[in-house]
């Protein structure tokens, strides 16, 4: 009996170890799945909090690097500002130098430079900084405004030589890697600009295989643009000759626009006339004054009555007489200028005819001056195109044909003919 007790009891002993042993070990399980989720939470949170940490270093670092970046850029925009300063109470001609050498200093990858800038129809070098043989003598070289790169803004340019290639005659390219004294690798180039016209550039240039920064080119953005607007001041103050042509221009340019029937009428002509002395090989800067010389050309109408210039019917002969004036008028508007003589003398003998029955002076055949022959042809295709007396070009040019040896020089006629035909404007 007592042994049957016994077994009862053992076998409850066992069952409730078991049931314990059981509960322990479904714990357990329970408990190291949550474990090893946990743990799986806990790797996947450190791996985040790993990239938090990567990316807020590289936060830190950017952070460091654009300050760093401002700084070198604050450094170097207050550098040119106070260069500026300095180089504005310089002579026009010293100016470009201190120009030139303050974007070097701030363009450490750059060794050597140039700025240039246009006068007319001529490309001028105003400074240059090299060290190869004489770098000064490429200011005195003939080169056509139409050969210079314009850029619109800061501008990387690579090997300058090959990409002038097609533009610029091959010995003007050796001259100038010869006066800088190595073969240009690449160049950063900032457009200089009057007011809004673009007027030239400034290019600095690396003789060696190598980049230029980004905070070069910011830099040299902050430079071209202060460089423009010391550069306008400085032309203001000193006036000299482009800001005399400018100024003059516009005194034409205001007068044409008064009347549409001579709006734009100058520009053709020294289109025109330029194309005639490119015909006759004129050396660039003869091209240069018989440009200004046909834009000024009538630059003495200002002083005329609008009823006469704006009459529609045929002028009286008083009225004729006033009309013709317009010569020695516009000559002496433009004579207080010495580097615009030959225009002066343009402006008083566009008139004059081949056989001596033209005005003011009455004088013939050669004894007219070369531009004035020129101008005079081109003056006459435009006016008569204008005025709607010839219904083509090629009436046009049958005119000119006409007149040949009675108004215009036949030599000047024959180059005409050749290029006045693709003239479309
Ligand atoms: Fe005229
Ligand atoms: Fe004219």
């Amino acid at each position: 009996m007592i042994d049957n007790v016994m077994l009862d009891y053992l076998i409850a002993v066992i069952v409730v170890l078991v049931t314990v042993i059981l509960v322990f070990l479904i714990f357990n399980f329970v408990k190291s799945k949550q474990l090893s989720k946990t743990f799986q939470d806990l790797i996947a949170e450190n791996e985040k909090l790993k990239r938090d940490i990567s990316e807020f270093q590289t936060k830190i670092k950017d952070i460091k690097d654009s300050s760093r970046d401002f700084e070198i850029k604050f450094e170097k925009v207050s550098k040119i500002i106070q260069g500026f300063l300095r180089i504005s109470q310089k002579s026009y001609s010293e100016f470009f130098d201190g120009l030139l050498d303050l974007a070097l200093s701030v363009v450490p990858e750059a060794k050597s430079g140039s700025i240039s800038i246009i006068d007319g129809r001529e490309w001028k070098f105003m400074a240059i900084r090299g060290n190869g043989k004489n770098p000064e003598k490429l200011k005195s070289l003939n080169l056509k405004s139409e050969w210079m790169i314009s850029i619109p803004k800061v501008t990387v340019i690579e090997d300058i030589a090959k990409s002038n290639e097609k533009r610029v005659p091959k010995e003007y390219s050796d001259m100038i890697e010869e006066a800088v004294g190595g073969h240009i690798y690449r160049s950063i180039a900032i457009p200089l600009k009057f007011g809004n016209d673009f007027i030239g550039n400034c290019f600095l240039d690396a003789l060696s295989d190598i980049e230029f920064s980004e905070s070069s080119k910011i830099v040299m953005e902050e430079f071209g643009i202060l460089a423009s607007i010391f550069l306008t001041l400085k032309r203001l103050e000193t006036l000299p000759h482009l800001s005399i042509n400018n100024t003059l221009r516009v005194i034409v340019n205001f007068y044409e626009m008064k009347n549409s029937s001579t709006r734009g009428h100058s520009e053709n002509v020294a289109y025109l006339s330029v194309k005639i002395g490119e015909k006759m090989n004129l050396s660039p800067k003869q091209i240069g004054d018989l440009y200004w010389s046909a834009i000024f050309h009538d630059i003495g109408l200002i002083s005329i009555p609008d009823e006469i210039t704006r009459k529609e019917s045929a002028l009286t002969k008083e009225e004729l007489e006033i009309m013709k004036t317009h010569t020695f008028i516009g000559e002496k508007i433009i004579d207080p200028y010495d580097h615009l003589k030959e225009a002066a003398i343009v402006a008083r003998s566009h008139h004059e005819c081949f056989d001596g029955s033209g005005y003011p002076d009455g004088i013939k055949g050669l004894d007219i001056p070369l531009f004035s022959r020129i101008v005079s042809v081109a003056d006459f295709f435009d006016t008569i195109k204008r005025e709607g007396k010839v219904s083509s070009t090629d009436d046009a040019i049958k005119k000119i044909k006409e007149r040949s040896g009675t108004y215009f020089d036949p030599d000047i006629v024959k180059m005409a003919i050749e290029v006045f035909p693709y003239f479309k404007r």
